[in-house]
């Protein structure tokens, strides 16, 4: 005869509820102690001054520029150095396109997208420290200019309100902590054929004067972004110090 579910168990039926709870909660124990550590990208390795010891596609992670150096954003003799007109030029912005500038600092190109964009199109300026989001806001205010909007980021997520057509990181990437994450975040935000620039001074060329770790070189950007849904476009190699490697959203299958 069957035992009514509503009756409590005989002290056999008991011993062997008593076998399954242990044995189901200890292998629960011993699966979380053996489960393997999440795969990670990185590797630690050994810390530089300008570093933090991480690693990624062999390349030691740079850390980020404090808003203490905004100034430095904004020296008059970046005009000559880094030819915002040239940039500008090899960019072809259209009016009414959406811009993400990542990494915008105090938002030295991000004034001069939004003019090329136009009243119909927006730049988000996006950066991870809220300071500098203060100090975009107060020198888009100093211009006149509505059409950029400040967001703060996370490390891994740029947080971007709407999708863009093109991402752009100016002296930037070198120093993002989760690359992989970031990028791949950056990726799921961008319009079909959105296209996602890097702008980093030439790491080939010993005679640029910027600290190693602040430097990138054309492969290793490109050896990076296998990683990522990406096809390489072209490289324009036309400013004085850096170059601009420019990157389309692969179309899907
Ligand atoms: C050297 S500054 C360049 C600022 C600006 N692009 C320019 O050219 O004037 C680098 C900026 O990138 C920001 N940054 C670093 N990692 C970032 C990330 N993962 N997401 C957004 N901003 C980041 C820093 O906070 C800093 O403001």
């Amino acid at each position: 005869m069957s035992t009514p579910l509503w009756r409590s168990p005989s002290s056999r039926t008991r011993a062997w509820i008593m076998v399954l709870v242990l044995g189901a909660s200890s292998s629960a124990w011993i699966t979380a102690a053996e489960t393997p550590r999440e795969a990670t990208p990185y590797t630690q390795g050994k810390k530089t001054r300008d570093g933090l010891g991480v690693y990624y596609f062999g390349r030691e992670i740079a850390h980020y520029m404090t808003h203490l150096a905004a100034p430095w954003l904004e020296r008059p003799e970046r005009d000559t150095e880094e030819r915002p007109d040239l940039v500008l030029k090899a960019l072809a912005l259209k009016p009414g396109d959406v811009v993400a500038d990542l990494g915008c600092g105090t938002g030295y190109f991000s004034w001069r997208m939004a003019q090329a964009v136009g009243p119909r199109g927006v730049v988000y300026g996006v950066d991870i420290q809220p300071e500098m989001i203060e100090l975009l806001a107060e020198k888009m205010k100093e211009r006149g200019v509505a059409n950029v909007t400040g967001v703060v980021s996370t490390v891994k997520d740029p947080k971007l309100p709407q999708p863009v057509d093109l991402a752009i990181m100016i002296d930037v990437y070198h120093e993002c902590s989760r690359p992989a994450e970031f990028i791949a975040a950056v990726c799921r935000s961008l319009k079909p054929g959105g296209r996602v620039v890097f702008i980093e001074y030439r790491g080939e060329d010993p005679t640029v004067p910027i600290k190693a770790l602040h430097k990138m070189t054309e492969a290793q950007v490109k050896l990076e972004m296998t990683a990522q849904p990406l096809d390489y476009v072209e490289t324009f190699r036309g400013l004085p110090r850096q170059h601009v490697i420019i990157f389309r959203k692969r179309a899907a299958l």
